[in-house]
C-alpha cells in the first residue's frame, strides 16, 4: 500500500512541482501498490468521495430529469427507486481502481451545501506496468454551469495520472452534447477522432467525438494553470 506521502510526492510531480521534472512523469509507473480505499479528493468547492450510503436520498435529487432530456436519461444508470441507487451505488464503495474494469463512480460533494450533486467516474485497462481508461461525468440540472465538473473532473485526473499512474485518459460523447465535449476542452483534451453515426440515440445514429490527454499533456496543463 502506497502511502499518502509518496502520493503527493507524484501528484507534486506531475504537476511540475517537484523535482525531477519530465523524467519523474514518464516513471508514473504501477508498481502493485495501488491506492484502495479511500479515495478523497478535495478541491477548493468540491469533496470528489466514494459513495456512503446517506448520499441516496442527493443522488436521487440529482438524478431527475425531465423526460425530453436526453443526455440524462442515457447517463443515469439506475431506476429512481433508493433501492436501485443503493444496489448500483455499493460496489463503488471497495472498488479499487485497478477492478474498474467497468465503472467505477465517484460522488461529487459540493463542500458549501455538504451533498452530492454529481458524480465523475474512470474505468481502467492495465497495459504492461501502465493503465489507460476513460472518463465521465454527471451534475444535476440545478448546478450546471458552474464550473463543478471541471474542477472534479481536474481533480479526478491529477488522481489518474498522480497518484494512480495512468498513461492516457479519453472521453466520448455525441457531437449535440456541447457541454460534455466544453468540459473536455477545459480540460485541456485533445479531440482525437469523430466516429461517424456511432451511437445510437432515439432519433437514429448520431456522431461521437473521442478527446483523450497524456499524463505529459496533463502536466503541461497543470503548468500552465499554475503561472
Ligand atoms: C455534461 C455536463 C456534466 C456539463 O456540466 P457543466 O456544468 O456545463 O460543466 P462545468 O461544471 O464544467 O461548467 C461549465 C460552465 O460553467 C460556467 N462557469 C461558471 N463558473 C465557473 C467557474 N468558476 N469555472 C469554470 N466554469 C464556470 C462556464 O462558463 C460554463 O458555462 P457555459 O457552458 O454556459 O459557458 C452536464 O451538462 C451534464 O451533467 N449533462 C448530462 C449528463 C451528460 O451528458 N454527461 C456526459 C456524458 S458523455
Amino acid at each position: 500500500m502506497q502511502s499518502s506521502d509518496d502520493q503527493h510526492t507524484r501528484i507534486d510531480a506531475v504537476l511540475g512541482r517537484g523535482p525531477p521534472g519530465m523524467a519523474a512523469i514518464l516513471d508514473l509507473r504501477y508498481t502493485g501498490d495501488m491506492p484502495g480505499t479511500p479515495i478523497r479528493l478535495e478541491t477548493d468547492r468540491l469533496i470528489v468521495r466514494r459513495f456512503q450510503e446517506s448520499d441516496v436520498p442527493a443522488i436521487l435529487d440529482y438524478s431527475r430529469h425531465d423526460a425530453s432530456d436526453e443526455h440524462r436519461r442515457r447517463n443515469v444508470d439506475w431506476e429512481m427507486t433508493e433501492t436501485s441507487v443503493r444496489k448500483w451505488w455499493a460496489p463503488m464503495m471497495t472498488m479499487r481502481p485497478e477492478e474498474a474494469i467497468n465503472w467505477l463512480s465517484l460522488v461529487i460533494e459540493l463542500k458549501g451545501e455538504s451533498r452530492a450533486i454529481g458524480n465523475t467516474g474512470f474505468n481502467a485497462k492495465r497495459i504492461g506496468d501502465a493503465f489507460q481508461g476513460q472518463t465521465g461525468w454527471f451534475v444535476g440540472e440545478a448546478y450546471e454551469g458552474n464550473g463543478y465538473v471541471t474542477e472534479a473532473a481536474t481533480a479526478l485526473l491529477d488522481y489518474l495520472f498522480g497518484a494512480v499512474g495512468f498513461h492516457r485518459v479519453y472521453a466520448m460523447t455525441s457531437l449535440d452534447n456541447e457541454r460534455s465535449w466544453g468540459v473536455m476542452e477545459r480540460l485541456g483534451m485533445r479531440r482525437e477522432a469523430h466516429f461517424v453515426r456511432n451511437c445510437y440515440h432515439d432519433d437514429g445514429w448520431v456522431d461521437e467525438f473521442v478527446y483523450a490527454i497524456l499524463a505529459e499533456e496533463w502536466a503541461a496543463h497543470r503548468a500552465g494553470q499554475a503561472t
